[in-house]
């Protein structure tokens, strides 16, 4: 029998439970940190040590942590159907819990990029990037991620992928950034749709929307049961 596909749009609170922080909300990691500073290429381009100090230090953090109990299960779930995570999160914990299928809309973390060739992509040793670390080119690298003001080049992929899905799930993303907040669009109406969140936000318009108002791992083991006996 073929598997069921459920296609998984994931944001920053799938990572909450393993010590990493949301972004928006109190105390969250745009708390205290002015975004287009740190997350833009005007930022980039006005202070580029700032920036690669501010994901010197998200990547630091991100060593330092592990994947939770929602990813672990998200890895398990591929024994009973084909699972696609859409993450909107640049670290790699969907891949350490042993996830095979993880589309990265937003970057990721441990690669860097060449300044002047979107094309040459590195894999990151450890976690500092600094100024006057270049490509192959001679240009400075930049961190592999998609800032505020740039287009999001998995975007399509990410779109075809949504219109696949047999269940699709949306776990820990306040769904306030776009364009990843309209792939739930592409997902055919009557397809069953859950949101996994403690605090889930405002969603309108999603038809057949079922919501799991947990934490990520909790909300996961939730829905396995839901789907098992439905
Ligand atoms: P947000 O910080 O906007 O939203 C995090 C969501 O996670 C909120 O809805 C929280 O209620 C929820 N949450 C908190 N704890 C949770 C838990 N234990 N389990 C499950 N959910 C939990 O993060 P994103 O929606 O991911 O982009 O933000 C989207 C994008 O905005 C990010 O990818 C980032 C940011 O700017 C870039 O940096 C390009």
């Amino acid at each position: 029998m073929t598997k069921k596909k459920i296609v998984v749009l994931s944001g920053a609170g799938m990572s909450a439970e393993s010590g990493i922080q949301t972004f928006r909300g109190a105390g969250g990691l745009w708390n205290g940190h002015d975004v287009m500073e740190v997350a833009s290429p005007e930022g980039w381009e006005a202070n580029p040590k700032v920036v690669l100090e501010f994901y010197n230090q998200r990547r630091k953090n991100a060593h330092e942590v592990k994947p939770n109990q929602g990813h672990l299960l998200l890895a398990e779930m591929e024994k009973d159907y084909d699972i696609q995570i859409i993450t909107q999160n640049v670290d790699n914990l969907h891949e350490r819990a042993g996830s095979s299928n993880v589309l990265h809309l937003h970057g990721e973390l441990f690669k860097v990029r060449s300044t002047v060739d979107d094309s040459l992509v590195y894999e990151l040793d450890g976690w500092e990037l600094n100024w006057g670390d270049k490509c192959e080119l001679g240009s400075q690298l930049r961190p592999n991620i998609v800032w505020f003001g740039e287009a999001v080049p998995l975007i399509s992929t990410a779109f075809t992928i949504a219109k696949t899905a047999d269940i699709f799930v949306i776990i820990g993303t306040s769904m306030a950034v776009y364009p990843a907040a309209s792939i739930v669009d592409y997902v055919a109406h009557q397809i069953p749709k859950y949101i996994i969140d403690p605090d889930i936000p405002p969603v309108y318009g999603i038809n057949n929307l079922h919501k799991i108002e947990m934490g990520a791992g909790e909300g996961l083991a939730e829905l396995i049961e839901i789907l098992r006996s439905s």
